[in-house]
């Protein structure tokens, strides 16, 4: 593989590039508004074990898998399987992970588009225009969704359009550090006001007597979205890697900034929705919390306006501004995955691939926009069964067509003897049969 061919598609500048970025895909609206509802539902510090559990004996193995042959072929995912076997129908699990790209990008814009406008509500709010701020946050409004989803679509293909280290690398640096910061803020604010404890209590409390296998699996679905595995995400990222830099260390510090986020969150959430509640708030309905979306535009903003005055806005709309970043970094990964299947396999220049790409992308995104109730359906096919699947056939690949010896040659650079360490040995076990095994039953329960 000529270093020279890999280069010319672009590069990460740095590993510190490459984690960022990563984490970035990982780090999304999965973490912040999915995982602490979920993990407070479920046994609070109990379910939390069970995710890290999760995220690094299934993800862990399976995103360095990923990383592996991305950086071996060098190519996007339909390409790199055509790379590593003659066998014409691998490449049908890259096809896949691109159309389970497009299709959660279709509905993701959508959504991020909302935790965009909720920005100008609070705005709106703050300035005493309550009318105009119960009009822009009106979800069900299509010409409003179609609006925020172009405008998210427009971030998102300028992003992509400015290539792997001038747009993508250099967007996540900014925004990463930038999202950290925000979210540490929140959270010293949330927990040092009166009430809070409650919420950290129901949060960080273990209460093993939930474990059991519906726990188990819920971790474990949220662990394979959140890490943005399954549909060649980090194939693709992975394909831009340098083969100095050791993979089986980066993919370590991925999964653990995508925990840590999802850990921080909940420290920021759990607190806040007992913060609401002690305001006369609804938190509870049909004996479990609120969740997802009316979590997020209607329980926080409610405490964002109770709060009142310029702190009710400052951390409104920091608040809303911390959910678009954290969108913003996956929407691009998700979007980078079909547009480097153009590049590669058609040779199409990058800043048209983007632009044609998004804004075919962006046509679903404006169905659905008038049509809402499509994005629990595709987010049911595409990210439940979807990634899982993809997920099972990248394992499958990997430890029986392309063959753990042959990844291990290329995890083993930058990181020597790696077949013959600890985590090495334990990863050929997960990968050939743990993964699949665990994936699959996970998978079939769904049904
Ligand atoms: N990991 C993202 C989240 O937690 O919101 C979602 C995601 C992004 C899934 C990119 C898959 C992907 F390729």
């Amino acid at each position: 593989m000529a270093d020279k061919e890999v280069s010319t598609r672009g590069n990460w500048n740095s590993k510190v590039g490459f984690v960022l970025a990563a984490a970035g895909s990982a780090v999304g609206l999965g973490n912040i508004w999915r995982f602490p509802t979920e993990a407070a539902s479920n046994g609070g510090g109990a379910f939390l074990l069970i995710y890290l559990i999760c995220c690094f004996l299934i993800g862990y193995p399976v995103m360095m898998a990923e990383i592996a042959i991305g950086r071996r072929t060098g190519k996007n995912p339909v390409g790199a399987f055509k790379a590593l076997s003659s066998n014409k129908l691998y490449p049908l699990i890259g096809m896949w992970g691109v159309l389970c790209g497009i299709m959660i990008l279709s509905f993701y814009t959508v959504v991020a588009g909302w935790t965009f406008s909720y920005v100008f509500e609070e705005i709106f709010f703050a300035a005493g225009m309550n009318d105009w701020a119960t009009w822009i946050s009106n979800t069900g409004n299509g010409w409003l969704n179609a609006i925020f989803s172009v405008a998210f679509m427009a971030c998102t293909i300028s992003i992509i359009r400015g290539g792997v280290s001038d747009g993508i690398e250099r967007a996540t640096k900014t925004l990463m550090p930038l999202l950290f910061g925000i979210l540490l803020l929140l959270i010293g604010y949330v927990i040092m006001q009166p009430g809070s404890s409650e919420g950290l209590a129901v949060y960080l409390q273990p209460d093993f007597s939930k474990i059991n296998a519906n726990l188990i699996f819920a971790a474990m679905g949220q662990a394979f979205f959140s890490l943005s595995l399954g549909m060649g995400a980090l194939i693709t990222y992975g394909s831009y890697l340098s083969r100095k830099e050791n993979v089986p260390q980066a993919a370590a510090l991925v999964t653990f900034t995508d925990t840590l986020v999802a850990f921080l969150a909940g420290l920021l959430i759990l607190p806040a929705m007992y913060l609401a509640q002690a305001k006369g708030i609804t938190i509870f309905q049909d004996g479990q919390f609120v969740a997802g979306p009316d979590l997020i535009f209607q329980v926080l903003p409610a405490l964002f306006h109770d709060i009142g005055g310029l702190l009710g806005a400052i951390v409104g709309v920091t608040f809303f501004a911390l959910l678009s970043m954290a969108a913003l970094t996956s929407t691009i990964s998700l979007l980078e995955v079909p547009v480097s299947y153009a590049i590669d396999e058609f040779e199409v220049p990058r800043k048209r691939a983007a632009m044609l790409i998004g804004i075919g992308i962006l046509v679903i995104s404006l169905i659905i926009s008038f049509n809402t109730a499509l994005i629990g359906w595709f987010d049911y096919i595409f990210s439940a069964i979807g990634l899982p699947l993809g997920g099972i056939l990248i394992s499958l690949f990997v430890a029986y067509a392309w063959k753990t010896e042959n990844a291990f040659d290329e995890l083993e650079l930058g990181n020597n003897n790696f077949r013959h360490s600890i985590v090495g040995k334990t990863w050929k076990i997960f990968i050939m049969i743990i993964c699949p095994l665990v994936i699959l039953f996970n998978l079939l329960r769904s049904f």
